[in-house]
């Protein structure tokens, strides 16, 4: 059973029909990019997904739970977390207790008690944790804002891990990157399967194709073309969509 599915989702604005009947999976432990020219509507679909916009048709299910009606924090609470691609990091804040902020937010039932030593230290070790699945452990007193961009976007990812969840929504990671930032991300998105499930959205087509088990393609709202990497990169439509571009070759 696929861990999420998304089905027949439609979004229209006004006259447009931004999500024409889109309907994908995610399989446990899988990267799946969705990719496709500039208004295709892949953040329209990440919108309706994340819950951020109300979809005008179609059903969301992730682990046999139907999240289509519900609010984006009760989704986050039944596992799908979302990193922006503004980065909701507190910026003058420092890595820690951004860290510890998260970790709280998302600590449930035990916040009642969290004042409790125990529980306190339990949520520092949590945060200890996430910094080291991202790397930045050396980087926990630091003022979150004066960090540089790629390793905001670390920290960014951490916060969206704090609420453990079963898949991860990330919209252009990559997004203001150098080449060696974006190496980086490359090999974290790597680990981060290992966790949970990744929906991923890129332009940037070396990442996508290093990371991707599956592709979908998006275009003027509907699905083009889904599939793993060789036949996403063999498929004629899709090469007509890319024509004149770099990005496939
Ligand atoms: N709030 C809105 N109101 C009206 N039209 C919208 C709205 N949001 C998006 N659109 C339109 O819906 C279509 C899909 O937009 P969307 O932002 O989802 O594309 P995208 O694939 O994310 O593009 P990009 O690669 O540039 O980020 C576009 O034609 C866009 O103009
Ligand atoms: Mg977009």
């Amino acid at each position: 059973m696929s861990l999420f599915v998304a089905q027949d989702l439609v979004k229209r604005f006004g006259g447009l029909v931004a999500t024409d009947r889109v309907s994908l999976s995610v399989e446990p432990g899988e990267v799946h990019a969705l990719i496709g020219p500039n208004g295709a509507g892949k953040s329209t679909l990440v919108n309706l997904i994340s819950g951020l916009l109300p979809a005008d048709g179609g059903s969301i299910v992730l682990d046999g739970v139907e999240l289509t009606a519900m609010s984006a924090h009760d989704r986050v609470r039944h596992g799908l977390s979302r990193c922006f691609q503004i980065t909701s990091v507190f910026r003058g804040d420092s890595v820690r207790d951004n860290l510890l902020l998260a970790v709280q937010a998302h600590s449930g039932s035990s916040f009642r008690c969290f004042r409790r030593r125990s529980t306190e230290a339990g949520l520092r070790e949590r945060a200890l944790e996430l910094a080291h699945k991202v790397g930045l452990e050396d980087m926990l007193d630091r003022v979150a804002g004066t960090l540089p961009h790629g390793v905001q976007r670390k920290l960014d990812v951490a916060l969206a891990l704090a609420a453990r969840p079963k898949l991860l929504l990330l919209d252009e990671p990559m997004a203001g990157m150098g080449p060696e930032d974006s190496q980086q991300m490359v090999e974290l998105i790597a680990r981060l399967r290992a966790e949970a499930a990744i929906l991923l959205i890129e332009h940037d087509m070396d990442a996508v194709f290093q990371l991707a088990d599956r592709i979908s393609v998006l275009d003027y709202g509907k699905v083009l073309a889904s599939g793993d990497t060789a036949y996403i990169r063999e498929h004629p439509e899709v090469q007509a969509v890319y024509l004149g571009t770099e990005e496939l070759r």
